[in-house]
């Protein structure tokens, strides 16, 4: 059977994901994108003609959701437009007896995604997260380490990732600089990290975290001077009201500094900010008893490293024989060209890009054909957007806060504004 799916928003991530879907059907035939939809008529064409080259067989464009869903004829819908759509297209199209993969963050806020887990669970329909880094082989790599024990016993986790932003607006999107579209750095990034770090150390318990706005007013430059990698992804998408140059003003939280208690006991610190001007740094490690991980950079096909208490470094096709029953299972596998234990690759990013989002859909398609629940679904995508939301409810009450709290919305402050202004 042919799972037939519509892309809705193709945007620059919605670009990213006609690629993987693009590379989905080298593989694979059991996937076709039947229709796409963006509110930009232009925007959504392109993304189908590309789409057309590639495979032969052009999506319907739409301009209007609620049209596309009563007219084509679909299994599932991935949802890939700015953040506070999310929830809105993923309830009325589990409604409607469709799967849904979105992109992360799950929804807007903790409400918002409690209302998706609901309804996936009385329809019965998958509800995937589009979470990208752990699906990354090396990432992989490192979890199997952690768990061989291959650090002894976790302590703590270091995950700093200080940058600066020059005053532009974040990926030149204005909705990223708007808190009520749930934008800022710590937030639309920090999701990414906070899913990983639950990946590698299981959940957390409570955060305590201090927030800045440290950049209120940025200015919107050419996505070529603020993301060149993605740039090229992004040059067709347009944001009505909104020009090269105009001050944009920032209302999303841009700086967070975290202190983390995992279940397990283990300590983390994660700090977030796009503000530091003249310093980058970039800090991904876990220390346990026995040595300290580094982390390579998620989709960098770079092997991670353990570093022991008398220097001793551990790398490459060495930490193969920490964890000998190590494998990508077969959709990664196939997606790799075959690989199964490897400890690098050498790959464009733009290719690991759209493997990763190939192997995202197939999980979904697997897990609605079988009544599985996909990798990522309504409790991974929660756990990490509550984490990333404990920064910023830490930051507001000035208290340590639990992460279960604000996943069943026994703290809210920070995102009632979010959830009044969306209204929900
Ligand atoms: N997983 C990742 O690494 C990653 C990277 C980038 C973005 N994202 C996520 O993907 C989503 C999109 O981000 P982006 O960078 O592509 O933003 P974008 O602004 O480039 O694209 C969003 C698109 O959605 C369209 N859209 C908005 N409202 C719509 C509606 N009502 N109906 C149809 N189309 C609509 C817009 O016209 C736009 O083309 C966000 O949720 C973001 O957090 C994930």
């Amino acid at each position: 059977m042919t799972f037939k799916i519509a892309l809705i928003g193709c945007g620059g991530m919605g670009r990213r994901h006609a690629h993987g879907y693009i590379e989905l059907r080298k593989y694979f035939d059991t996937v076709e994108m039947a229709a796409v939809c963006d509110v930009h008529h232009d925007v959504a064409a392109t993304v189908a003609a590309e789409i057309g080259e590639a495979t032969g067989s052009t999506p319907d464009i739409y301009t209007d959701f609620d049209e596309m869903l009563g007219d084509a004829d679909l299994d599932g819908i991935a949802i890939v437009t700015s953040t506070p759509m999310h929830h809105r297209f993923a309830i009325k199209a589990m409604e409607a007896g469709l799967h849904v993969i979105t992109e992360k963050p799950m929804g807007l806020t903790l409400k918002a995604c409690r209302q998706m887990r609901e309804v996936s669970k009385k329809t019965g329909m998958v509800l995937a997260v589009a979470e990208n880094y752990r699906r990354d082989p090396m990432n992989r790599l490192t979890r199997a380490l952690i768990e061989a024990g291959a650090i002894g016993t976790p302590y703590f986790a270091l995950d700093i990732g200080v940058g600066s932003s020059d005053g532009a607006v974040m990926h030149s999107t204005v909705w990223r600089a708007k808190k009520e579209q749930a934008g800022g750095a710590p937030l639309d990034a920090g999701v990414h990290n906070a899913d990983m770090l639950i990946y590698l150390l299981g959940g957390v318990d409570s955060v305590f975290a201090e927030i800045a706005i440290n950049e209120s007013q940025r200015r919107l430059r050419p996505m070529n001077e603020v993301a060149p990698v993605l740039a090229e992804m992004y040059n067709h998408r347009r944001e009505d009201g909104y020009d090269t140059g105009d001050i944009v003003e920032q209302t999303a939280v841009d700086t967070a500094f975290a202190v983390i208690r995992f279940k397990s006991g283990a300590i983390g610190q994660l700090i977030m900010t796009d503000t530091s001007h003249g310093q980058s740094l970039g800090v991904s490690t876990v220390s346990g008893s026995s040595g300290t991980m580094y982390r390579p950079r998620s989709r960098s096909g770079e092997s991670p490293r353990i570093v022991r208490g008398d220097g001793t470094e551990i790398m490459g096709d060495a930490l193969l024989d920490l964890v000998p029953g190590f494998e990508l299972d077969d959709t990664l596998s196939t997606l790799w060209n075959g690989a199964r234990h490897i400890s690098s690759y050498d790959m464009d990013f733009r290719d690991i890009d759209s493997k990763i989002l190939a192997y995202e859909y197939l999980d979904m398609v697997q897990a609605a054909e079988s009544g599985r629940q996909p990798e990522v679904g309504p409790q991974e995508g929660m756990d990490a957007l509550a984490l990333a939301y404990a920064l910023m409810e830490s930051g507001v009450s000035k208290t340590p806060v639990t992460v279960e709290d604000v996943a069943e919305g026994r703290v809210s402050e920070f995102q009632d504004e979010v959830d009044d202004e969306m209204g929900i």
